[in-house]
């Protein structure tokens, strides 16, 4: 049922964990199985992400997206990284079946909602 990169990614997941504060960070939910996932940036003066990391209460295919998002997501303009959805997730994983494409959704959004984190303290810290 799931590719040879999802069992992978699920397997050995890249860059998991906390980013002690960290330039944003996102956290987002899925009301219909309750699943929870939280991505962390650190962004440079270029607007590059340079560090990013991610826990995920989730399935398995949650997992293997937010990993696979992160390996991405990291050395990317913030403005590129923002373009990322979660049908390129998918593809970079070969592909995930259609029931768990919402997991995808998931890592998609937390990176989204990571971004603007990060954005709403450039603007607090020029106010
Ligand atoms: Fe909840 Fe996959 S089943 S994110």
């Amino acid at each position: 049922m799931y590719s040879e990169k999802v069992m992978d990614h699920f397997a050995n997941p890249r860059n998991t964990g906390v980013i002690e504060n960290a330039s944003g960070e996102g956290t987002v939910g899925n009301p219909t199985c309750g699943d929870l996932m939280t991505i962390y940036i650190d962004v440079n003066n270029d607007d590059i992400i340079e560090d990013i990391k991610f826990k995920t209460f989730g399935c398995g295919a949650a997992i293997a997206t937010s990993s696979m998002i992160t390996e991405m997501a990291i050395g990317m303009k913030v403005d590129d990284a923002l373009k990322i959805s979660r049908n390129d997730v998918a593809d970079e994983l070969d592909g995930l079946p259609p029931i768990k494409m919402h997991c995808s959704n998931l890592a998609a959004d937390a990176l989204t909602a990571a971004i603007e984190n990060y954005r709403k303290k450039q603007v607090n810290e020029k106010a």
